[in-house]
């Protein structure tokens, strides 16, 4: 019942982003073909679960709702030009993204990566440009902060690894140090964010940070095990990819029961540390927990 709360939630928020989203995009860009591929990579189709968590944040730390969606939309470029980017035939090579084709079998792959490195680059033009708060400093602090979550040490390095890991024995602890930047940076900013540019304590902060990132490792696990039991029709993307290309995933390591087993212990552990704060707000809880039993 819990999880059924939280996925109508979800898809409120994903319809209010989407609109307003694809009304800035129109607004920047125009009608040449990477504008086009940039359009394409970044609307439709995504859960944007992203943007609820940072929603939910948001209204925690109490940020303008102006401020609140230019991060949103900033984080889906980022997340959005990291897909189109994954999906190319150096990377995971995969032909269908969100139910259609890839940006590059639908365009090309130069126009592909292209609009990846576009979109990336749309994310630092909004944030650095589009936030009405007036606090200079922690504006570029959170913009600072955004680009070592994607950058050589998190997002751009996890995706790295997880190419140089294929066909490795790797330990477990190997595996979830690349699943945290791969996946859990991203998320680590999408939670604290809110907080940073309100320029909250060191405590805050730290709170949002270990709640964003635990989030994104329970969802890159769970996207693992969705890469072996879900269908097209549920995830829009090739299923079966990770054992066909050898990926190195917890999933493969220690197997299904002991993958959910090992979410399970984190989300208890997590609870445990934060009790004061998360009694505040009990749906982060409930998120956790739904982000362990999604199916898509
Ligand atoms: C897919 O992310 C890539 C991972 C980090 C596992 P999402 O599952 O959030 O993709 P969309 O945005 O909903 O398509
Ligand atoms: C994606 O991991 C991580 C990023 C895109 C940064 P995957 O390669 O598992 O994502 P999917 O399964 O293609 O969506
Ligand atoms: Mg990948
Ligand atoms: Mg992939
Ligand atoms: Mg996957």
């Amino acid at each position: 019942l819990i999880s059924m709360n939280l996925n109508t939630l979800i898809n409120i928020n994903k319809k209010k982003f989407d609109i307003k989203f694809k009304k800035l995009l129109k607004n920047k860009l125009d009608r040449s073909s990477l504008s086009n591929a940039m359009f394409y990579g970044s609307i439709n189709g995504g859960k944007r679960i992203r943007p609820f968590l940072l929603m939910e944040a948001a209204k925690i730390a109490k940020i303008s709702a102006n401020d609140a969606f230019i991060i949103s939309a900033c984080i889906e470029c980022i997340h959005s030009y990291s897909l189109i980017h994954d999906d190319l035939p150096s990377m995971d090579d995969d032909d269908f993204r969100r139910g259609k084709l890839s940006t590059h079998k639908k365009f090309n792959e130069a126009t592909a990566i292209l609009a990846g490195d576009a979109l990336h680059d749309l994310a630092f033009e909004l944030i650095s440009g589009n936030l009405k708060n007036k606090n200079g400093i922690s504006k570029l602090k959170l913009i600072n902060y955004l680009s070592l979550c994607i950058g050589h040490k998190g997002l751009a390095l996890g995706q790295a690894l997880d190419l140089e890991y294929e066909n490795e024995e790797l330990s477990k602890n190997k595996i979830l140090d690349m699943y945290s930047r791969k996946t859990g940076k991203l998320f680590e900013f999408s939670f604290s964010a809110p907080f940073i540019l309100k320029d909250n304590s060191k405590k805050d902060i730290e709170f949002a940070k270990d709640y964003g990132m635990l989030f994104g490792l329970i969802f890159q696990v769970i996207d693992d095990l969705i890469d072996e039991i879900g269908t097209f029709k549920k995830i829009g993307k090739t299923p079966g990819k990770d054992v066909k290309q050898g990926k190195s995933t917890l999933l493969e390591l220690i197997g299904g029961k002991q993958v959910t087993d090992l979410c399970k212990n984190k989300i208890d552990a997590f609870v445990k540390k934060y009790k004061k704060r998360l009694i505040k707000n009990p749906i982060l809880i409930d998120m956790l927990n739904f982000g362990m039993n999604r199916i898509n």
